[in-house]
């Protein structure tokens, strides 16, 4: 059927990014990007945009700030520059303020906490044979390390969790309508916050009191450029930690094989973190616009066209990775575009990859004896992917 289906429709038919298959199973269609459509319009959406699947073609443009714009939103629709949604030097300035949060040295520094975390929250399932590993543990652990790290209530997490979801959403949607509302209380919550601690006068050292104070050859930031860069950390950092960790223990336990493994080899888990980041990005693909016409592949993007890079398609492509569509404690160290590439590349990734590596760990160590139950549900946004449940039972300890 599927071989009937793909002969006699015309190719430029068949990738849609929204249809329910590749929704469900967004790497069925990377083949046929690969060799059909390496450069791929998809009309349907307003404003149309084109994607980009080829590993070259996808570094060389996140390489080209100048080619290809940050100016515009990271989204499918045109958005005003703010923050670090930008390019340099306005982002240069941005993310020089941002970074000095995330040094190795202050990522380490979190260790001991995010051990203890990952402890607790496993202590909370200790007596339940069914959990779920999304609700329980990959989604709760980034969330409340970034408020932690934000110093905003712990009370207030279940609010962030609403937000993001909804500005994810808003993110990917032709029509963001339906999320206003939660993205206007968000900004007033956040605004709140900042004003709190401009009044403040004491020797906090949280990521907001370090923006509110930060200054460049004198210049401050305004409310507002704290408060996107302060939205930038909580929708970009927590839902897509939360997917590498439910991700990788999916991956992990549906085949028993490779769990086993490693619950016998923990020296594994860094391999599976970086393969799972490259067979399952937590972020399929961001937006750039185009600043000029390109010609690509036999192709011309036109200027001020939006156009999708698509990490998870180039992180499968034949020409650099071997056996790409299989998932592979083998594989050696191979450059994956999860984390993009070039000025934009992710601030938090070593903070994303301590919490995956202290989760895996704990998990690991606490729980060898689990079983997948099912895979769950997909997270709704088309261009994120990660599990929005994750079932798991623990064997009874006579079967183990
Ligand atoms: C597995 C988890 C994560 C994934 C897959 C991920 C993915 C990405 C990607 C693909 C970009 C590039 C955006 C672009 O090129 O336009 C990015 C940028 C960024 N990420 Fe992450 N991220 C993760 C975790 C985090 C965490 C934990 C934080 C912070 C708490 C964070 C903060 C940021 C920021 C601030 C940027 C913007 C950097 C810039 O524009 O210079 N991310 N992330």
């Amino acid at each position: 059927m599927q071989a009937d289906r793909i002969r006699n429709e015309p190719v430029t038919a068949h990738y849609n990014p929204f249809s329910a298959e590749t929704l469900a199973d967004p790497s069925s269609a990377y083949d046929h990007l690969h060799q059909n459509e390496p450069v791929h319009l998809y009309k349907e959406y307003a404003p149309p945009f084109y994607t980009l699947s080829r590993y070259a073609d996808v570094s060389s443009a996140l390489t080209d700030s100048e080619t290809y714009s940050s100016e515009f939103g990271q989204g499918p629709r045109f958005a005003p520059p703010s923050g670090m949604l930008s390019n340099p030097p306005q982002h240069t300035f941005f993310r020089g303020l941002v970074q000095q949060a995330f040094t190795p040295k202050a990522i380490r520094a979190l260790g001991p906490r995010i051990e203890d975390l990952a402890e607790e929250l496993l202590d909370d399932v200790a007596n339940k044979e069914i959990f779920d590993i999304h609700d329980d543990f990959a989604f709760p652990l980034p969330v409340v390390i970034i408020a932690e790290l934000l110093d905003v209530p712990k009370d207030d997490l279940h609010l962030f969790k609403r937000w993001s979801d909804s500005a994810v959403e808003a993110m990917g949607a032709e029509d963001p309508a339906p999320w206003v509302e939660d993205l206007r209380a968000m900004a007033t919550y956040l605004l709140d916050q900042i004003g709190k601690r401009r009044l403040a006068d004491n020797d906090n050292d949280d990521l907001i009191t370090r923006l509110v104070r930060a200054e460049t050859d004198g210049v401050g930031l305004q409310d507002d450029e704290i408060l996107s860069v302060v939205n930038q950390l909580l929708v970009g950092g927590n839902e897509t930690t939360t997917s590498l960790i439910a991700n990788a223990v999916w991956r992990l336990l549906e085949n028993p094989m490779l769990w086993r493994r490693i619950v016998e080899d923990p020296t594994l888990i860094d391999v599976a973190i970086e393969e799972s980041l490259r067979f399952d990005p937590p972020v399929l693909g961001l937006f750039r616009t185009t600043t000029r016409n390109i010609e690509l592949r036999g192709m011309t993007i036109p200027e001020n066209s939006k156009v999708m890079l698509h990490y998870a398609a180039a992180n499968r492509d034949p020409e650099i990775f071997r056996d790409p569509h299989v998932f592979s404690l083998d594989r050696p160290p191979q450059r994956h575009l999860s984390f993009g590439l070039g000025v934009h590349f992710c601030l938090g990734a070593e903070l994303a990859r301590l919490e995956t590596r202290t989760a895996l760990t704990t998990l690991l160590g606490r729980y060898p004896d689990l079983d997948l139950i099912d895979s769950g549900e997909r997270i709704k946004p088309f261009f994120l992917w990660g599990r929005r449940t994750l079932p798991v039972r623990r064997r009874p300890e006579a079967n183990r």
